[in-house]
């Protein structure tokens, strides 16, 4: 996936004001080697360097990279998969905040993430969970369905507690705390808000489309959830967190 880095930064930055509630519970120390996978355009990098710790920003992204590196030239940013990636020194805990349901070989990414860190290291993550926005993915799948007769799937991996944790504790990263949680999230842009989402984060599914046919589906989406998700002049994505508290045994 190709990024707008700038727009995801205007129009989007409650994804790194929410990861900030992450990083108490990560509560990085002066010293500490952390790696912050999916770190996008590193602010939230950026929040765990000012801790003092020793942080790498991992992302598959080169655009978010090269965002993240020109606004912080001090810390070390690299592009790399989060499901094939390897550090020579263990780390003491990873991070990673809305990033690894991008990821969708889940179990070699775990299995990365669990060489990487050293016997005791935290794992701390927030990523979508099961069921998260299934009302805007349902009434996009249908409007394409209804207005083009064609399928259109996205493929984030939102995972269950159980599998998720079952996964991690396969590759001896025992879970602590694992919670799955609705969080709707007030989307920048007033009426435009909805569309602005599906353009950014639904972009290969209305790409193909001419504007026109474009708005035609985002009206079509509009009229399907605005009773469900619009409230005060707003738009609220129907997200659903799975955070995950786990150590390395
Ligand atoms: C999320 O953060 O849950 C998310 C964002 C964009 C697309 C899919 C999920």
């Amino acid at each position: 996936m190709k990024w707008d880095t700038s727009l995801y930064d205007q129009k989007h930055s409650f994804v790194t004001k929410y990861g900030e509630d992450l990083l108490s519970l990560l509560d990085a120390k002066s010293g500490e080697r952390i790696l912050d996978v999916g770190c996008g355009s590193g602010h939230l990098t950026k929040q765990i360097a000012d801790a003092g710790a020793d942080v790498v920003g991992l992302d598959s992204s080169p655009e978010m990279i090269a965002t993240a590196q020109a606004a912080y030239p001090a810390i070390n940013f690299l592009v790399a998969d989060a499901s094939d990636f390897s550090f020579d020194q263990p780390l003491d805990a990873i991070f990673s905040n809305a990033a690894l349901h991008w990821v969708q070989r889940a179990e070699a990414a775990i299995i990365c993430m669990a060489r990487a860190l050293k016997p005791g290291g935290r794992f701390v993550v927030e990523m979508g969970g099961k069921g998260n926005i299934a009302g805007i993915a349902t009434a996009l799948e249908r409007a394409i369905r209804n207005q083009h007769g064609r399928e259109a799937k996205a493929t984030n991996y939102f995972p269950a507690v159980g599998e998720y944790s079952s996964l991690l504790e396969k590759h001896g990263i025992e879970v602590a705390s694992a919670l799955l949680f609705d969080r709707p999230t007030k989307l920048e842009g007033g009426e435009d808000g909805l569309e602005n989402w599906i353009k950014m984060f639904r972009r290969e599914l209305v790409i193909g489309f001419s504007e026109e046919e474009q708005q035609a589906i985002f009206a079509e989406v509009k009229t399907a959830l605005r009773e469900r998700l619009f409230r005060d002049g707003l738009w609220f994505a129907d997200y659903r967190r799975l955070r995950i508290v786990a150590f390395k045994q």
